[in-house]
């Protein structure tokens, strides 16, 4: 195996933390560590290597793709939530990684403001990765991208229609599409558009508003929605449901779409909400590729945090 390691400490907050190139790197790595565990041929890499894991919004896939992924790759894990450890007891999060980032080698953090995975990596030793923000949700769009070229090739030039929330799923497609050189079709109700600012935008060129989930749809390469309410926002659920009634991906939607669309949801998923049984469970549907690939897609961003370019 050759490795060409980082000269500095990388951390994954956000998407823009990596250029075109490194993800073209990481899209190769992680369909080559995808067939290595297919075939069930050893991969070790990260022995003796440990993964810190920390929880402060609830979680499935996540947890899962990188205990598993960790594992796979020889490492180990320890899990932390916000419950069982001293960040529940306000020990301040700049303590919490100088110790954590000492005794392990990697962290990965679920939390709330973006700020705060901010100062947990300024204070911490080793890479730090973005396991959902209120703003981000990195690794997914990892794995959506990396989903999207298994079944149709590169996504440059394509279109994207995001029908729903303007939350961290739909600023994260955002900053992929202006990395990556692809067009978003933005449909979100009123009071929940995207905020060009926090998404972290150059500019507006990537994407186009459209007040018609329908109208975002026509002559998309793929469909994507998510969750009305997003963890923390629970609050507003009752005036949420009211207000997103007509962002749900239906049949019709999907036919507005080019007829080789793909449907992409970064799950879980309420059927009736923001998308029909139809759709999600239909042929044009590729969610569990989607949630199975968190887990290829991350065991190639954690090999490439830790020894960088590995070209064997
Ligand atoms: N998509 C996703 O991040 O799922 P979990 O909330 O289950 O981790
Ligand atoms: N936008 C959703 C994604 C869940 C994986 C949330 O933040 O709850």
């Amino acid at each position: 195996m050759s490795t060409t390691p980082q000269n500095a400490i990388r951390h994954y907050l956000q998407f823009t933390d990596l250029s075109a190139d490194e993800y073209a790197h990481l899209f190769a790595r992680a369909a080559e560590i995808k067939r290595k565990f297919k075939a069930y041929e050893k991969y070790h890499p990260l022995a003796d290597r440990t993964l810190a894991m920390i929880f402060e919004k609830a979680s499935t896939r996540t947890r899962v793709s990188f205990e598993a992924g960790m594992y796979q790759l020889g490492g180990s894990v320890v899990h932390l939530t916000t419950g069982d450890s001293q960040l529940g007891r306000s020990e301040p999060i700049e303590d919490s990684a100088r110790v954590i980032s000492r005794m392990t080698d990697l962290v990965m953090i679920r939390t709330y403001g973006q700020d705060k995975i901010e100062r947990f990596a300024a204070h911490s030793r080793v890479p730090v990765i973005n396991g959902l923000t209120n703003e981000f949700h990195p690794c997914q769009i990892l794995a959506d991208i990396f989903t999207y070229i298994e079944h149709r090739g590169d996504i440059q030039g394509k279109v994207v229609a995001w029908v729903g929330d303007g939350n961290n799923m739909a600023n994260t497609w955002l900053q992929a599409a202006e990395l990556l050189g692809f067009t978003v079709h933005l449909s979100t109700p009123s009071g929940y558009e995207v905020d060009q600012a926090i998404a972290g935008l150059r500019s507006s060129a990537s994407y186009k508003i459209f007040k018609d989930p329908q109208d975002a749809c026509r002559g998309a390469d793929l469909v994507t929605t998510d969750v009305w309410t997003s963890m923390g926002y629970e609050a507003e659920n009752e005036a949420r449901k009211k207000a997103f009634a007509n962002w749900c991906v239906d049949e019709a939607m999907m036919q507005s779409a080019k007829a080789d669309a793909l449907f992409m949801h970064c799950l879980p998923a309420h059927r009736g909400e923001e998308v029909s049984a139809e759709v999600i469970d239909g042929p044009q549907s590729v969610v569990w590729d989607e949630a199975e690939n968190r887990m290829h897609v991350q065991k190639a961003l954690m090999e490439f945090l830790l020894l960088g370019r590995v070209t064997a």
